[in-house]
């Protein structure tokens, strides 16, 4: 095998327009091989048109990509034999029990039946839905259906795998798992695309991150340099007493030169950290103590990946979530 160039996928100047629609509006990517690189950005961003491009599926209009070297115009086919893609919506034959799903991709892949059918329970095994492998996937719960997807895109081992929007809808829990399935990915040597809108998300598994906005690459870097890029951060503290609030808040204001945000519950309340302000953070706790408030919790925290994308965009995620128009999934719970 030869071996990996540096870079798993990179992209220039992509760019795809749906008549007046400009969802990928030349967009630059350089994913280092054997890391997790997310792509972030609201509803409507162009992630999954961005996947699609990169995974063959769809022309750009102009700009070129490379998957681990190959031209995705000129060598479809050898980027397909190296990348596995779990789309946003289920791929799953939902009347198939989800053994019967994997055994066929696994047969489509060339291997032998008695192969194809221990690789399938292998990665039931591995994802731990082993016991549902005879059940039609119509009646598995969202967070199974999202591991028998992955399970799907796994079957070829591939060296790049795209995960499009891999936990939307699932609960905390599914979503710590999958969590968990591409971090073992990554220590296997794949490298991994994710698209998601969840900043914290990009944040627990992303090496590096593009923000995508509009079609556009509105950022990139580490989620700390993405972080830094808008301020110090902020104190968030938490009072004994919810008398204190309003003498708090002013010792505060008066050290930090900066307005407070009171939190709705009334013993706390937070702060923006100006530039240069670590020192001033670091008096707060000593003017409070000599004011005779008790301060039994005080944060100094980098500023959140929310934050962020708010000072970006001018937008906070919550209000482009509920722009779901389009999006219904057809993932369906238990019956
Ligand atoms: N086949 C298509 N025909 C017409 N317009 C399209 C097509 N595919 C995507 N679009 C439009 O392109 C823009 C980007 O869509 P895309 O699906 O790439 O966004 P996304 O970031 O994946 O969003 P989501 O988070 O909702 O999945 C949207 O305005 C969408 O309506
Ligand atoms: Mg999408």
């Amino acid at each position: 095998m030869t071996s990996a160039p540096d870079l798993a996928i990179e992209a220039h100047g992509l760019v795809k327009h749906f008549k007046e629609t400009r969802a990928v509006d030349g967009i630059d990517l350089a994913v280092p091989t054997g890391t997790v690189y997310g792509v972030l950005g609201p509803n409507g961003a162009g992630k999954t048109t961005a996947v699609r491009m990169l995974t063959t599926l769809l022309r750009p209009d102009a700009g070129t990509a490379h998957v681990l070297g190959h031209d995705v115009l000129a060598q479809p086919d050898a980027v397909r034999s190296l990348v596995g893609l779990t789309g946003q919506y289920a791929s799953v034959d939902e009347d198939l029990t989800g053994a019967e799903n994997l055994i066929v991709i696994a047969r489509l892949y060339g291997f032998s039946k008695p192969a194809a059918r221990r690789r399938g329970m292998d990665l039931m095994e591995a994802f731990g839905i082993a016991e549902a492998a005879n059940r039609p996937v119509k009646t598995y719960s969202g967070g199974m259906r999202r591991r028998i997807d992955l399970a799907a895109s796994l079957v070829m081992s591939p060296r790049v795998l795209f995960l499009d929007e891999p936990t939307t809808g699932l609960d905390p829990r599914s979503r710590n798992q999958v969590w968990d399935i591409v971090r073992v990915l990554v220590a296997d040597g794949a490298t991994v695309l994710l698209t998601t809108q969840y900043l914290e998300e990009a944040d627990q598994l992303a090496d590096r991150i593009a923000v995508i906005d509009h079609g556009k690459v509105i950022a990139e870097g580490t989620a700390t340099e993405l972080k830094r890029s808008v301020g110090e951060g902020s104190v968030n503290l938490r009072l004994a007493d919810s008398s204190d609030r309003a003498r708090a808040a002013e010792i505060v204001e008066r050290v930090l030169r900066a307005e407070v945000v009171l939190a709705p519950d009334p013993y706390a309340f937070s702060a923006r950290v100006p530039d240069d302000g670590a020192d001033l953070a670091a008096q707060l706790l000593p003017a409070l103590a000599d004011a005779g408030i008790g301060v039994p919790e005080f944060t100094l925290g980098q500023p959140s990946l929310d934050e962020v994308f708010l000072a970006l965009t001018g937008q906070p995620v919550d209000e482009e979530d509920q722009d779901r128009s389009g999006t219904t999934s057809h993932t369906e719970e238990v019956a």
